[in-house]
């Protein structure tokens, strides 16, 4: 377990670059699979989620090299698949393994694979992936935990989403673009990461179309080649970053950044009397004073990102009102409200409904983070708002979707530092615990 300690109070202020797009980056390291020559990936974050992936790839038999550059970490991917195994221990590790199962398929005929881990939100069934691979003429099993899946080559099929799954459209693009015939995807989900997994699979000779709409078109085509790519950047870290300068009253200019995947977090912030101003690859907040109490609901893109949600309810504990947040998309996603009442924060939840009666301000406390990389963020956040010492315990799930997250806020002027967990025995004063990059 890590700890990260946060005295709070001070408004951050400052430029932040924001990296390349962990749930971009993990389909498209997926589906080099399916490439035929050599590629290379640009801008992909330096983040245990990646780390998982990039070793998957490797037990599967592709060659992996990475270099560090100023933007991230660029990765060479070389083929060369021997195995159709994924191993379980990775698998538990990431929800995103599941990922593979496409690729693999369309590439090696075949896959084995246990049911993936990930961030723990809700039941997040994967029936829409394995039903699409159905379609595809897949042969499914499921036994004891593992499924296997086998088809000598995949056939199109019109395949019809109960709901916009991210993960299911990515799943089902990467199984089809090797396919005999036309595949279609009905509501299928339109988040930008969507379009970039499309622009990557047309780099490398896919025909994929309507990518970022609710219908996408792909025709099979006999293999793929390689070719370089770099990662769009990271909405939901900006967005992270983006309430972290309103929740502590700050100003900070956010760069790097596709303006317009963020419109849904800027109205909310707008809404609340934050003010928000953006340019060709950059945003501004500023917020000088409380906001007030707005109501939010998560949705698909292009609505209110769930990934965000945690972060805006930080943000209302302090706001001027009473505010109703409503998760849509997890069951589970509003398990950090139990920690923000320890920091004096009036909220009542029912199931996916949070109401949030504002207060002046908060105070800081000791606080567990479950696993959920968002709600460990996003207590850190309360903590920068709060007044006092907050210390966020269960801080390494932020590492799964935030590279050096103290590293940043501390640029930005924050007091936030991490006791390892070979420090944790001079917990008992905070105050007096050596900074990890004191020397
Ligand atoms: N769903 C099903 N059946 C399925 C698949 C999904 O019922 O077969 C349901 C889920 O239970 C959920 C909803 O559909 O209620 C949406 O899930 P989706 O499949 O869209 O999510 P995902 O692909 O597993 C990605 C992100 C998540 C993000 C969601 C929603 C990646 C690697 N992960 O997950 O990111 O919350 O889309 O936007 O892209 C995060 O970064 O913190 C994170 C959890």
């Amino acid at each position: 377990m890590a700890r990260l300690v946060v005295k709070g109070g001070r408004p951050l202020e400052g430029k932040v670059a924001v990296r390349g797009a962990k749930n971009s980056a993990l389909p498209l390291l997926a589906a080099s699979i399916l490439a035929g020559e050599a590629v290379t990936l640009h801008r992909i974050p330096r983040l245990d989620d990646i780390a998982v992936m990039l070793d998957i790839l490797r037990s599967l038999g592709l060659g992996v090299a990475t270099e560090t550059s100023p933007y991230g970490l660029t990765v060479h991917i070389v083929p060369g698949l021997t195995d159709y195994r994924v191993p379980a221990p990775l698998t538990r590790r990431m929800r995103s393994s599941i990922l593979v199962m496409g690729a693999l398929l369309a590439k090696g005929g075949q896959v084995r694979i246990a049911y993936p881990g990930g961030c723990v939100i809700g039941s997040r069934p994967i029936d829409l992936h394995l039903n699409g691979l159905r379609k595809l003429g897949a042969q499914v099993t499921e036994e004891g935990g593992t499924i296997t899946a086998a088809a000598p080559r995949l056939r199109g099929a019109h395949i019809h989403l109960d709901v916009p799954s991210v993960g299911a459209t990515e799943n089902l693009m990467m199984a089809a673009v090797l396919a005999q015939g036309a595949t279609v995807i009905g509501n299928a989900a339109r988040e930008p990461e969507i379009v970039d997994l499309q622009i990557f699979l047309n780099r490398l000779g896919a025909r994929v179309r309507g990518a970022g709409t609710g219908t996408i078109r792909i025709d099979g085509v006999e293999r793929l080649g390689g070719g370089r790519h770099e990662v769009i950047p990271d909405r939901i870290e900006a967005a992270t970053y983006m309430v972290a300068a309103a929740i502590s009253r700050g100003d900070v200019e956010i760069t790097g950044v596709i303006p317009q995947h963020l419109d849904a977090v800027t109205a909310k912030l707008r809404e609340v009397g934050v003010t928000v101003t953006t340019g060709d690859h950059w945003v501004r907040v500023r917020c000088p004073r409380r906001p007030r109490a707005v109501d939010l609901t998560t949705l698909p893109y292009p609505g209110y990102p769930t990934d965000a949600q945690n972060q805006f309810l930080a943000l209302m504990c302090t706001a001027e009102g009473t505010s109703v947040i409503n998760e849509t998309i997890y069951e589970q996603r509003l398990k950090i409200a139990g920690e923000l009442r320890k920091m004096g924060a009036r909220i009542h939840t029912d199931g996916r409904v949070a109401v949030v009666r504002g207060v002046p301000s908060l105070t800081g406390a000791p606080v567990q983070a479950s696993d959920d990389l968002r709600g460990a963020a996003s207590l850190v956040l309360a903590g920068l708002g709060a007044q006092g010492t907050t210390v966020v315990e269960g801080a390494q799930f932020i590492d799964r979707g935030y590279q050096d997250f103290e590293g940043v806020l501390k640029k930005l002027g924050a007091e936030v530092y991490r006791l390892k967990p070979e420090k944790v025995d001079s917990l008992s004063n905070p105050g007096t615990a050596r900074h990890p990059g004191a020397g």
